[in-house]
């Protein structure tokens, strides 16, 4: 009689062709049972397989069978949850893609989630939307790029993005060898669904193609050499943000925070957030702090005061910068114009390159 390690030594060779691996190495093929003459697995697909895909599925799994097994083969499809999917995750970059090209010289090395690839993640999180998350993320990658860090931006709020913009970047990124290879601006690489949607149309994408878009933010994208990777998380601790969480294996957070108490109380759901997915908190940025004025240097604490140290002393974390109320001074007609990000020279711009310090030390 066949036994179920025979079943499934047959099937490694069987590749799922939605994530390019053996489907015994994902540990797609769940409750063999094998009897006197039947034989009966379950096959473990997205959610939103169309029945065409469930029937080629199927058909590769009957053909590689046909030889061990003679008998009726009944094979079920369950739908994977969000567990299923982060182990898959887990599986997937564990294993190398049989139908990948050999390694040529400047080929991607191993998928930029597992951690051989040594890429430190940081996601940028806020309890509610509007404290200066996507602000905090690009201008702290700049200042992480000017003390020659090679770094990247996945603009993680895919409905929301707005990192194009704010970094003013107009051209979209290349396709080279059927990989997608971020624009890059002020030294910092960038992949943003604003790169793939036309006229600034809504995206009305839902659960599983949202998290089918950020898995191919890592995957599909050749980032090259990139040794930190900031995600600017959507607001709030909603699904997206979950999603993103347990994408990323391991990941440190920023939570960004004005400095009103009932601001801080809010984003301190975003810290449990990351908590309870294991991440770990590098530290709190206070935005909007205060506001100086230009003629006496005198600083007026405009949406009240401690907000962001009281986060950090909940948290058991730092408070790693506190950031005034002021736009950039830059100008449309200046070469390399962006709206949102501080020049170097800037009061600000000297705050970002001190908080680019403390990351790279608490990392
Ligand atoms: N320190 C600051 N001083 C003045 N304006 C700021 C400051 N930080 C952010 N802003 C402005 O506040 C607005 C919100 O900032 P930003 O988009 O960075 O927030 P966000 O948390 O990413 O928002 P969302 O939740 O919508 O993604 C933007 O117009 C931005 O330019
Ligand atoms: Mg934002």
């Amino acid at each position: 009689m066949t036994t179920r390690e025979q079943v499934l030594e047959t099937l490694k060779q069987v590749i799922d062709p939605e994530w390019s691996r053996s489907v015994v190495e994902l540990n797609l093929i769940r409750d063999i049972m094998v009897k006197e003459d039947s034989l009966s697995l379950t096959y473990l697909v997205s959610a939103g397989t169309t029945e065409g895909g469930k029937e080629l599925r199927r058909g590769a799994l009957q053909d590689a069978l046909k030889e061990l097994h003679k008998g009726e083969l009944r094979i079920r499809f369950r739908e994977m949850t969000e567990f299923d999917l982060n182990e898959l995750e887990k599986n997937r970059a564990a294993t190398k893609d049989p139908h990948a090209p050999p390694q040529q010289a400047g080929k991607p090395g191993p998928s930029i989630l597992s951690p051989e690839s040594g890429v430190e993640f940081i996601a940028v999180a806020s309890g509610k939307g509007g404290v200066g998350k996507s602000t905090v993320t690009v201008n702290l990658a700049v200042a992480l790029a000017r003390r020659r860090k090679k770094v990247g931006i996945v603009d993680a709020d895919i409905y929301g993005f707005s990192i194009p913009d704010m970094m003013g970047i107009e051209e979209g990124p290349q396709l080279v060898d059927e990989r997608i290879i971020p624009v890059e601006k002020f030294g910092v690489k960038v992949i943003s669904m604003g790169f793939f949607v036309q006229d600034n149309a809504p995206v009305i994408w839902r659960g599983p193609m949202l998290g089918k878009m950020l898995r191919n933010f890592f995957h599909e994208v050749n980032w090259g050499d990139v040794e930190i990777i900031l995600l600017d998380l959507p607001p709030g601790t909603g699904d997206v943000a979950l999603d993103v969480h347990q994408l990323i294996p391991h990941s440190q957070e920023i939570i960004v925070t004005t400095p009103h108490a009932t601001a801080s109380f809010v984003a301190a759901r975003a810290g449990a957030m990351a908590r309870n997915t294991n991440h770990d908190i590098l530290g709190i940025v206070e935005n909007m702090a205060y506001y100086e004025c230009p003629k006496c240097g005198e600083k007026d604490y405009v949406f009240g005061r401690g907000g962001g140290a009281k986060l950090a002393d909940e948290l058991h974390t730092q408070l790693l910068a506190q950031l005034p109320l002021g736009a950039p001074d830059n100008h449309p007609a200046e070469p390399d114009y962006s709206p949102s990000v501080y020049k170097e020279d800037s009061a600000t711009g000297q705050l970002y390159l001190k908080l680019a310090d403390a990351v790279l030390d608490y990392m």
